[in-house]
């Protein structure tokens, strides 16, 4: 016998299972979370936050969205992204990031009801365990996972109790990996991997120190640095990241894998932030410092019988375009509804194979996507002749030369411009962000082949509700003229049928189904005099179905399946459906 017991147990309170936490407790699902440590993230780690993991939020609930914003650093201040001999020094070039260009924030707008913000972790995390604790999730600090067996029934986990030093079980049917990049439940669970721990060292640098006066005439959240051993190790070059303008700040600095582990003594660390500010008198009050390594793993099998591992459990990677923790919160929404549903006897367990398939290629595309970045910063100390490594004399040579009127001049500063330019797929891409389309057997093809990409799929969101693919957002209007979103009519934990005049048919349908399968199902038709108006057009233009077509939309805002217009037999088709997306 067990000493507790739980349906959830999640191993980690991070951005992964603090949001599988507060999900689960949103749909109504007892759960557990652990964490080997009194309380949450002590360093403001990720930051980045992308607007599908804000839908995310969203989806918890506006209070929970409106409370990130309220903490975070707004989209307008994080995008002149800064490359510069140091803060103080000579600025080599510039971009607009984070949708901060005006092509890119037109796209941002069109793409999604929420906004690209800069959330450290150190407030993410509260937030998210904040809601997963009020909505009834039982979680217990101090407490570490040591190991687990599963049988046919269920998982016994077994935990230390660090305040007391005894070990006791927890019994539950499912067991939420959530520990991080150096998971013991993946590896216990025997998840297979692929690429390599440890390809780079770094560390980050966590000071207080006022630098408004490099920055706040060109407000970023990050300022690349070119300096002698800017490009050993780490992440590409040098960076000085903002936590809180222009107050608060994470110098991230590599280091040799190969050679000796840096200590990082408070003389060292003011050192790097002196070097990399360019102020030698400069003080500042440090606050942490640690080394960390940069990673190219990911699992190919996310999940193992009961066990589902997610986050840096499942996809390790360096820091670059901003992923990980956004990732996590996804592979979170992902699995958290179709625990729920079978949980509570409303789909078979097959739906749980779904989770592997749909998101063991997120891992494995961002993972790659992320040090490929970092590889792409190499042309930018090729462009100003520093391919074999920084000089300082050499460099202040070729700065010096970039600056003649001659045509070799000219070549460099254009080989220059073009270096930064295309460091676009790191620090503005889009498509990344948002074009996930999964292909499991919780979608159902409606016979229609996957649109092309028609735009470079990295930098641009392409919307489609083929089968798959995110609901894409449009606006639509309430009775009283209110704006709301396609994807605001859908998710909380239901499924939910989209259609509009002449689908009438599809909501009997859908509520007869629903009642036959003992699951919710939300209904919307979309249409002059009904709840929801499309008077702008762009829901019938985004919708891609006749007004009597039907789009099913999975609580995680996915099309699982749709239909053109109506059918000769809808509640049969809906039937079909269900029970091929639920494995009934
Ligand atoms: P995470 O590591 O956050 O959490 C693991 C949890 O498991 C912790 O609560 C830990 O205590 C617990 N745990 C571990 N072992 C345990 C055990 N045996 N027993 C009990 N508990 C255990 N991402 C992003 O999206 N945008 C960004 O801008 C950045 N920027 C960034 C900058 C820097 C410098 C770094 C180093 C990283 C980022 N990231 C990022 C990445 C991001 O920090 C990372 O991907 C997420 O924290 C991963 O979240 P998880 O919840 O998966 O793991």
């Amino acid at each position: 016998m067990a000493d507790i017991s739980t349906d959830v147990l999640i191993i980690g309170t991070g951005p992964a299972g603090s949001a599988t936490a507060a999900l689960l407790s949103s749909y109504g699902i007892e759960n557990m979370v652990v964490n080997r440590y009194r309380w949450l993230a002590n360093t403001p780690r990720a930051h980045i936050t992308n607007q599908r993991t804000m839908e995310v939020l969203r989806d918890l609930g506006r209070d929970v969205e409106d409370e990130a914003y309220m903490h975070a650093t707004h989209q307008d201040l994080m995008g002149e992204n800064v490359f510069c001999e140091s803060l103080a020094g000579e600025e080599i070039g510039r971009m607009k990031a984070w949708g901060n260009h005006p092509l890119s924030k037109a796209e941002h707008e069109m793409s999604s009801p929420c906004h690209m913000n800069d959330l450290p972790q150190t407030f993410m995390e509260p937030l998210l365990f904040k809601t997963a604790c009020s909505r009834g999730t039982q979680a217990r600090m101090s407490t570490e996972y040591l190991r687990h067996e599963q049988d046919a029934d269920g998982v016994t986990t077994t935990c230390l109790d660090r305040l007391t030093g005894k070990e006791f079980t927890i019994r539950s049917k499912y067991l939420v990996g959530a520990d991080g990049g150096k998971s013991l439940v993946a590896e216990h669970a025997g998840l297979p991997f692929e690429g390599q721990m440890a390809v780079g060292g770094s560390m980050n640098i966590l000071f207080r120190a006022d630098l408004s006066k490099y920055v706040a005439h060109r407000p970023s959240v990050l300022y690349w640095v070119m300096q002698p051993g800017a490009d050993v190790g780490g992440i590409g070059m040098g960076l000085v990241r903002m936590v809180r303008p222009w107050n608060e700040w994470l110098i991230v600095w590599g280091y040799d894998i190969n050679g000796p582990e840096p200590e990082v003594t408070e003389e060292f660390a003011t050192g790097v932030a002196r070097q990399l500010i360019g102020d030698p008198e400069l003080e500042i009050e440090l606050i942490s410092a640690n080394t960390w390594t940069v990673n190219n793993y990911y699992a190919t099998r996310t999940s193992e019988g009961r066990v589902f591992c997610m986050g840096d459990a499942i996809h390790r990677h360096p820091p670059s375009n901003g992923l990980g923790s956004n990732t996590s919160i996804q592979d979170a929404f992902n699995l958290a509804w179709k625990l729920s549903m079978v949980l509570k006897g409303q789909a078979g367990a097959r739906l749980l194979d779904s989770y592997d398939a749909e998101r063991a290629p997120v891992a494995k595309q961002i993972v790659t996507r992320a040090n490929q970045s970092i590889a792409e910063t190499g042309p930018i100390f090729e462009a100003l002749g520093m391919g074999e490594g920084v000089d300082p004399v050499q460099m202040q040579k070729n700065l010096e030369a970039r600056c003649d009127g001659n045509p070799a001049a000219e070549k460099q500063r254009e080989a220059i411009r073009k270096a930064i330019a295309f460091k676009k797929y790191e620090f503005d891409a889009h498509g990344v962000e948002m074009n996930q389309r999964y292909i499991s057997d919780a979608i159902v093809s409606d016979g229609q082949i996957e649109p092309a990409m028609e735009l470079d799929p990295d930098m641009h969101y392409q919307p489609t509700t083929w089968p798959g693919a995110r609901l894409p957002h449009a606006w639509v209007y309430e009775a009283g003229g209110a704006e709301v979103s396609s994807l605001d009519l859908c998710g909380h934990g239901q499924f939910t049928v989209l259609t509009g005049l002449g689908g009438e048919a599809w909501a009997k349908a859908a509520a007869a189904v629903a009642k036959r399968l003992g699951i919710e199902i939300t209904t919307r038709i979309i249409g002059p005099r009904q709840a929801h108006l499309d008077h702008s057009g762009d829901w019938a233009r985004a919708s891609e179905i006749t007004d009597s077509g039907c789009l099913l939309v999975r609580p995680d805002h996915h099309v699982a399946w749709r239909c053109a217009k109506m059918a000769k037999e809808p509640e049969a088709e809906l039937s079909r459906v269900f029970e091929a997306v639920l494995g009934r």
